[in-house]
């Protein structure tokens, strides 16, 4: 197996997380940077990484990384590397780039520089002038940070958060990636309830019983390296029989979810039989005010609105005062809340044991995080 060099790209914040799934399947030496977990593996390797990191954007192929200050050494450098043990004749490649803090600013032209060096490298190997481009995709990153060229190829595809189970959502959904997230940093585990009461289309409480339960989050679906040469195709299947095989059937966690919205309610449960979790959550109509605890030692996982509208905020602020008036008196609930809100521990009633900084999208959140006392064993 020839050694490769792989990108695991997370969420600012994530890092972390990432780099512990990483550790789970296997790869112990990791270089992390800012929303990147770099790591050495074998083309064989990426079929599991792509069905089982649950908190990952995406897993690229790094083809390599040097400094350039000018086009000509954009495009010598990039002719250098080895295309065409990656890029089969009719590769369908297209390129995008980024470029942040470099001499090489203007991304258009780094783009085009970088496809024009990879065709005179495939002219050699393939000794043609002209690429149908009529066969498997190969999406081309050329990234540059701080005058440092990094090209990769993407080989998941739809980003990883596009697990597949999620046929409709409420208006502001959670990515399924930063909701497993959020599951790993609370170290909920399966015999304790957990309950999301503003559950809006169920990504939380659905990523935590697909978490529970061992189901691999990319079962479900397809990546685009599944067409790719350098990949054999009994490692996809030898991966996804592996992923069947590590399902606990038998495990059967306890999950509340609940949501104002009747019609997200609706969504959540066919999102939860669509992922084949909807045996472990109980799904309910409820306004939070109306909600008890109706035991001990429970976790709350939950992603409320943050009233990006107008009009929002009063009912948003009463909100989590309401949860603090829930969850405050009651010392073995941890509680978890992910809001931009900046003001939530003041509402809450009580400065957080923990605060994460996050990013949903473009969007500054914390991750507030409450510890209750553990249950005794
Ligand atoms: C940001 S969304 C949650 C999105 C969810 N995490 C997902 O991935 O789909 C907030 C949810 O809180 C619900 N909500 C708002 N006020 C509520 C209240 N007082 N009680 C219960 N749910 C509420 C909304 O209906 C909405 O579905």
């Amino acid at each position: 197996m020839t050694p490769i060099t792989l990108t695991a790209t997370s969420t600012f914040g994530l890092e972390a997380v990432v780099k512990r799934e990483l550790k789970k399947l296997g790869f112990e030496k990791q270089t992390v940077n800012d929303g990147s977990i770099t790591f050495e593996a074998a083309a064989e390797d990426i079929p599991r990484l792509n069905i089982n990191l649950r908190s990952a954007d995406r897993v690229l192929l790094v083809m390599g990384s040097f400094e350039a200050y000018s086009f000509e050494e954009l495009f010598e450098n990039t002719k250098k590397l080895p295309w065409g043990d990656i890029l089969p004749v009719d590769a369908n490649f297209t390129v995008s780039g980024k470029s942040i803090k470099s001499t090489l600013y203007s991304v258009p032209d780094c783009q085009s520089i970088v496809e024009k060096a990879i065709v005179e490298k495939l002219k050699l190997k393939y000794k043609i002038n002209w690429f149908e481009k009529t066969g498997a995709r190969y999406k081309i990153q050329v990234s540059i940070l701080k005058d440092k060229v990094t090209l990769s190829i993407d080989t998941s595809g739809a980003a990883l958060h596009k697990r597949g189970y999620r046929e409709d959502q409420v208006i502001a959904p959670l990515k399924e990636t930063m909701a497993s997230a959020m599951i790993d940093l609370s170290f909920w585990n399966k015999d304790r309830l957990l309950l999301d009461p503003c559950c809006g289309s169920g990504t939380i409480p659905i990523e935590a019983a697909m978490t529970a339960k061992n189901i691999a989050p990319g079962l479900g679906r397809k990546f685009v390296s599944e067409e790719w040469g350098i990949i054999p195709q009994a490692a996809w299947k030898t991966a996804r029989k592996e992923a069947f095989a590590a399902i606990k059937t038998d495990v059967l966690p306890i999950i509340k979810a609940s949501d104002i919205d009747p019609h997200a309610i609706e969504i959540a449960k066919q999102n939860a039989i669509n992922a084949g979790v909807d045996d472990c959550i109980e799904f309910r109509t409820l306004p939070f005010e109306k909600l008890k605890l109706d035991r001990d030692y429970g976790v709350c996982i939950s992603n409320p609105p943050y009233a990006e509208r107008m009009g929002e905020l009063d009912e948003v602020e009463k909100l989590y005062r309401d949860m603090g008036k829930l969850f405050r008196p009651n010392k073995t609930w941890s509680v978890y809340i992910i809001t931009s809100h900046e003001g939530f521990e003041k509402l809450y009633g009580k400065r957080a044991d923990k605060k994460r900084k996050l990013f949903n999208g473009n969007v500054k959140i914390d991750y507030y995080q409450y510890f209750g006392e553990r249950p005794k064993k």
